[in-house]
């Protein structure tokens, strides 16, 4: 299992869904705020996952920035719990006097880093909460990215109007139409642009949500593509995420006219000992917790 809402109390996946509603005790205050009750396996569309997220990442705002802060930076570009940085990786190429577009920004630490080393950097976020952090953050370094509130799923912007569009686990997890989404985001690149994002690794969904030895256990189905939901006591979702197969993702980039160039397994680093939600040393030494697709639009 895989859910991003890291070190929450949402409850592991036990492999069975169709209605099946498990019980938590609400732990974080997200869930408090949103009366979340439990968790279950069932299908959600794009009206549903976008409204059920945007009020959870308003709501977990505070509780993501009080944990990640530090390890996200202000104006630093961290692909991943891995901690691959930009900075070496150089996923995007050469960012300088590049129009870029940054794929559900959260605070926008990874755009304020483009931003600082020459790009023309335009960030995106559904979260009007997280976006909020963006703009404190923009501030205190005085690195003044245009922040714009948007889901991913429909792009305000003009067609072919960037060479580089990336994310660091922004808005691909979340959305319930990954290939229109897709079609957006090939939409607004100029040809030869490239789109580079990273998600959870979708291995990582036939286990529980757990970063200790629990964590190592199958308790589920790679190919089972039922969305993992949160719900209040009317059943209502009030986090939805979105599982897709390594081989799903490729079908909806080159459905939409991508072609993947590479597909980057970050391994865990020695030297890395900080856990991220069900990321963690014990597991990062065994299996990949995230993939990082290097895709671009023809010239
Ligand atoms: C795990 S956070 C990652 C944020 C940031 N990239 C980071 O590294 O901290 C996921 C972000 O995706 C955003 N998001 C979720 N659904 C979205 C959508 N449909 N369109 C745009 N952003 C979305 C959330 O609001 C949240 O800020």
């Amino acid at each position: 299992m895989s859910t991003l809402e890291a070190g929450s109390g949402a409850p592991e996946n036990t492999g069975e869904h169709s209605g099946e509603l498990t019980e938590p005790p609400p732990q974080r205050a997200a869930e408090r705020l949103l009366g979340t009750v439990g968790s279950e396996r069932r299908w959600a569309g794009s009206a549903e996952s976008v409204a059920a997220n945007s009020a959870w990442w308003d709501a977990d705002a505070d509780d993501y920035h009080v944990e990640h802060g530090a390890f996200l930076g202000v104006a630093d570009f961290v692909w991943c719990p891995e901690a691959l940085r930009e900075e070496d990786a150089r996923l995007l190429g050469d960012i300088a006097g590049r129009d870029v577009l940054e794929v559900g920004c959260g605070s926008a630490p990874c755009a304020r880093w483009l931003a600082d080393h020459g790009a023309h950097v335009t960030a995106f976020d559904l979260s009007a909460g997280m976006l909020r952090y963006a703009a404190a953050a923009n501030e205190a370094t005085g690195i003044d990215v245009p922040l714009v509130r948007a889901n991913a799923e429909a792009l305000p912007f003009a067609s072919a109007s960037f060479d580089v569009a990336c994310s660091a686990f922004g808005a691909i997890p979340f959305v319930a139409d990954v290939a229109g989404t897709f079609r957006e985001i090939a939409r607004v690149l100029r040809p030869g642009g490239a789109w580079v994002f990273a998600v959870t690794h979708p291995m990582r969904w036939i286990f529980p949500d757990d970063p200790g030895p629990n964590g190592l256990r199958v308790t589920g189905s790679y190919f089972d593509r039922t969305p993992y939901v949160e719900v209040d006591a009317d059943g209502a979702a009030t986090y939805v995420e979105h599982h897709r197969t390594l081989g799903d993702l490729v079908r909806a980039l080159t459905g939409a006219g991508l072609v993947l160039e590479d597909l980057v397994e970050p391994e865990w680093p020695d030297e890395l000992t900080e856990v991220w939600g069900q990321w963690s040393p014990l597991r990062g030494e065994l299996f990949p917790g995230t993939a990082i697709f290097v895709t671009r639009r023809p010239a």
